[in-house]
């Protein structure tokens, strides 16, 4: 998500701090700043916009002036891009600067807490709530003042903490979000990423969870939360730059698909009060919910494959008619709409510009809209009465993969919300949801480590002409993003299919050998499927099974089969997909594929 910086040592720490941010800046932002110790107390300077921006406001200023500082390059989760917005944020005093990577979950707890107590807000930020706490909570000694932050904050952070009584050191701790630390003689240096510091040494020490580290030109101190220090061993690389961009990995696309235990976690829990799913900026009543005619969802691209599955899911917890519609079409379709429709307009950019016409259509005919979107500031953002966004952080990689994920977590906690303030769903049942929510981080991850078994089924098939993905229900709104992921990244011709459909026509092109891949997540409709998988079969086809761990029936009609952990139905696409990325990926790589930028496609595709 965001970046992070800081140095100290004898030279102007500026230069370092914009060099060390330009480094960081293939993570996306919208903002930067940077604030440095200097004789008259810490000097902040930040701007919204592009590093160059910051550039200009600092050239040829003097007051900005000393061997001590920090920088941030924001990617915004809480409040808009703006100056305001971006980092570094000072406590109320300014005798402490704070730059934060991560998402505080419990900030709006904390927020009020502050309130009450008297404390004013300059910006919309979760990380003003840490720059105030650290103030108060400071007593002289900076490494007991962040122990006791860690026993209030909720969430992921790493932090980067400038203080005037301390104006010789840079304070910093983690939890959930990388640190790491380097040294070239009296020179200390920090960043959230590998490719900020690789112009200044390639040994690095890892912050652990919990831990905190006092940089100051005598040394590195280490502290656990005992306030015990602790010795710490350097680890080298010898990656160059490209590398260490994507994190050692060889493509973005990869390295956002191992992401996504992460970003799904940052989705879910700040909209998670125990078993309460908190939507307090959509604020829907019983009487709003009950009251729609008619609730649309549209989007373009996987966020439309997203919304197929969100229609599954809302209609199947709240007992509401759902449509979903390509942004492309909707307003071609002439749809019923009146003040009493709820449209939900998806989209990872916030940019596309059916989206975006389609939303304007919607509002235009009074209809409530709520926008689901990653990209904080966007237009869809701003133009939808109400936003909920997917904390996936920047996707780089043209095929998405994250966000994708992020949005159909936002359709699950809608679904539960809504049928929570309607009650459709009974108590237990939606506390069993909820569970079934939270561990999805989880079971994502488990399938990202057993990821060789998916590469080894690509290397038998990566030269296959044609692949067809079938399914029923959710399964097959899972193998319309498996299909779109394949055909973009490998070029392969792929197609998805109601598996019920295939007898209606597509089945005249499965011919022996032909590679079928066949979703089969769900319990309700497996053996309908299997039906389907033997249609096939008996064409000679060469079919893959994708199906829940234990489930080792699949194997007597499948010639392979992939596992993903057991979940609830309703939410096995978050599961069944990861599967599928990973088999584009692999087969793309295997064929040599460009796959972060595939020919003909932009990420953000701003014209109708
Ligand atoms: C482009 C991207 C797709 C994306 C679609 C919708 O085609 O390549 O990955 O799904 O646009 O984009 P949005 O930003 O609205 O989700």
């Amino acid at each position: 998500m965001c970046g992070i910086v800081g140095y100290v040592g004898r030279e102007d720490a500026a230069p370092f701090l914009i060099e060390g941010l330009r480094r960081l800046e293939y993570r996306g932002y919208d903002s930067a700043g940077i604030a440095v110790s200097t004789e008259n107390g810490i000097v902040v300077r930040k701007s919204k916009g592009r590093l160059s921006a910051l550039e200009e406001k600092i050239r040829g200023d003097h007051m900005i002036s000393g061997n001590v500082g920090i920088g941030h390059t924001r990617w915004a989760t809480h409040g808009e891009p703006s100056d305001v917005n971006a980092h570094p944020q000072p406590s109320a005093s300014g005798r402490f600067v704070v730059v934060h990577n991560g998402v505080i979950d419990n900030y709006l707890e904390l927020k009020n807490h502050l309130i009450r107590r008297g404390y004013e807000f300059a910006s919309e930020t979760d990380t003003e709530v840490i720059a105030h706490l650290i103030e108060r909570y400071y007593n002289g000694d900076m490494v007991d003042a962040l122990n006791k932050l860690q026993t209030r904050l909720k969430g992921s952070y790493s932090l980067g903490v400038l203080s005037a009584d301390n104006p010789g050191q840079i304070a910093v701790i983690r939890k959930d979000s990388p640190l790491i630390l380097g040294e070239r003689g009296d020179e200390k240096m920090l960043a959230s990423d590998i490719p900020a510091m690789l112009k200044f040494t390639r040994d690095f020490y890892e912050l652990g969870e919990g831990e905190i580290a006092i940089l100051s030109r005598e040394g590195i101190a280490f502290y656990d939360s005992d306030k015990e220090a602790l010795s710490k061993s350097t680890f080298h690389v010898d990656w160059d730059m490209d590398a260490a961009e994507k994190g050692g990995y060889e493509h973005f696309m990869i390295k956002e698909i191992m992401e996504q235990p992460r970003a799904i976690s940052d989705t879910i829990t700040p909209r998670l009060d125990g078993d309460k799913v908190l939507f307090g900026d959509f604020n829907l009543t019983a009487e709003d919910i009950a009251g729609f005619d008619k609730i649309y969802i549209t989007a373009c691209g996987s966020a439309y494959h997203a919304g197929i599955i969100g229609k599954y899911v809302i209609q199947s917890l709240t007992r509401k008619s759902v449509d979903v519609e390509l942004a492309s079409e909707f307003r071609y379709g002439d749809p019923i709409i009146s003040e009493k429709t709820l449209v939900i307009v998806v989209s990872q950019s916030g940019e596309t510009a059916d989206s975006l016409a389609a939303l304007r259509y919607a509002k235009a005919k009074g209809a409530r809209v709520l926008g689901v979107v990653n990209v904080v500031g966007s237009s869809i953002a701003k133009e939808a009465d109400v936003t909920l966004f997917t904390n996936a952080g920047p996707e780089i990689a043209v095929a998405t993969t994250k966000a994708y994920s992020c949005q159909l977590i936002i359709f699950y906690l809608l679904a539960v919300y809504m049928a929570e303030k309607i009650g459709s769903v009974a108590e237990t049942e939606r506390r069993r949801l909820l569970e079934e929510i939270k561990a999805l981080p989880g079971k994502v991850a488990k399938i990202l480590e057993n990821k060789d078994d998916v590469q080894r089924f690509a290397a038998l098939h990566f030269n296959a002409r044609d692949v067809f993905f079938i399914g029923r229900g959710m399964d097959y709104g899972a193998g319309l993003e498996g299909s779109l992921k394949l055909k973009e990244i490998s070029y392969i011709h792929s197609e998805a299919y109601a598996a019920g459909e295939l007898k209606h026509g597509t089945i005249a092109l499965i011919e022996r050998d032909s590679l079928v891949v066949a979703i089969a997540a769900n319990r309700r409709l497996f053996d309908k499927l299997i039906s389907n998988v033997m249609v096939v079969k008996a064409r000679g086809a060469c079919v893959c099974g994708v199906t829940w761990e234990g489930n080792k029936v699949i194997e007597e009609s499948c010639d392979f089969a992939l596992y993903v952990p057991e979940t609830e139905d309703l939410f096995a696409p978050s599961l069944s997909v990861i599967t599928l990325q990973l088999f584009s990926y692999y087969v793309a790589s295997m064929r040599g594929a460009d796959i972060d930028k595939p020919r003909n496609l932009a990420k953000s595709v701003t014209i109708e």
